[in-house]
């Protein structure tokens, strides 16, 4: 027999295991930022319907202070969540933005943006996140949108067990967060542990997910998941969500969402479904007709 409180605290009966873990790639993008590409192109089937996860971080300013100058996107949406720093947004549909600590920028380019990210800091820590999701095909030539959240914009809770949980995108424990999205469904929480806690997240069987650990050190249905790792979760039909632990003081990003099952055709900075509209989008940059 169950109470109230047990099916209140136990929510998720079967968690997923982890199916591998991922160290990234130290590389640079923009001009000269040093970043690690968490999840790299031989990784979007596998974790459709997201693209790319890079992690950038240092408190050496030659390592960003470049920035990311005008460069253009098609096809699909990037969110930059900001841990520590300051960033200056501006786009081609004339959106402007400063990114602070703890913010997030929604961007969904469509059919094109041609945007520049750049540093408004000379020295101290830069470090946040940035993901990219897929868009349909039926989605991928819609308007541009774009949207700034503060930290306290975000939606947040503390759990019982102490877990401060900031939902960016999906719904978690009740809290809806800042943004929804229906094909993909897509779930971005960023967990704070507190040592000794663990937090439970319901995941849908056939989403695919994957837990990205910034500091200390988690434990998913018994394997470690050492610091600036990705552990990828399995997708077993009869498993209901995840289950981390923390030993020590812990911070974590978990992301899933429901894959599209569509073809990829990825040129840079242009994700489409088909080769012939890769060298579409190339001519319309080169035409100015992009955005
Ligand atoms: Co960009």
């Amino acid at each position: 027999m169950t109470t109230d409180t047990a099916t209140r605290t136990l929510r998720v009966t079967e968690p997923r295991k982890v199916e591998r873990l991922v160290a990234g790639r130290a590389t640079s993008d923009g001009d000269g930022v040093k970043l690690t590409r968490v999840l790299t192109q031989p990784l979007q089937s596998r974790l459709d319907p997201f693209l790319m996860l890079d992690a950038f971080g240092s408190d050496n300013p030659d390592d960003y202070i470049g920035g990311f100058p005008d460069h253009p996107h098609r096809g699909f949406e990037t969110i930059t969540y900001m841990i520590a720093g300051r960033m200056q947004h501006r786009d081609s549909a004339g959106n402007e933005g400063l990114l602070e600590n703890g913010g997030v920028q929604w961007m969904t380019a469509g059919r094109g943006v041609i945007h520049s990210e750049l540093p408004q800091q000379e020295e101290g820590v830069m470090e946040g996140f940035q993901l990219w999701l897929n868009l349909p095909g039926k989605d991928k030539m819609s308007a541009p949108w774009y949207r700034d959240f503060g930290a306290a914009d975000l939606p947040r809770f503390t759990t019982e067990a102490g877990v401060a949980v900031t939902v960016i995108a999906g719904e978690s424990h009740g809290t809806q967060g800042a943004v929804t999205r229906e094909a993909t469904a897509p779930l971005y929480l960023d967990l704070h542990l507190p040592a000794g806690a663990s937090f439970e997240q319901a995941l849908p069987a056939g989403h695919n997910a994957f837990v990205y650990v910034y500091r200390g050190e988690l434990r998913i249905a018994g394997e470690q998941v050492p610091v600036q790792r990705m552990a990828i979760l399995a997708n077993d039909p009869q498993s209901d969500g995840v289950l981390l632990e923390a030993a020590g003081e812990t911070r974590a990003l978990l992301i899933a969402g429901r894959p599209l099952n569509e073809p990829i055709a990825q040129y840079g900075p242009f994700v489409m479904n088909t080769e012939q509209e890769i060298y579409q989008a190339l001519n319309d940059f080169r035409d100015g007709t992009l955005a």
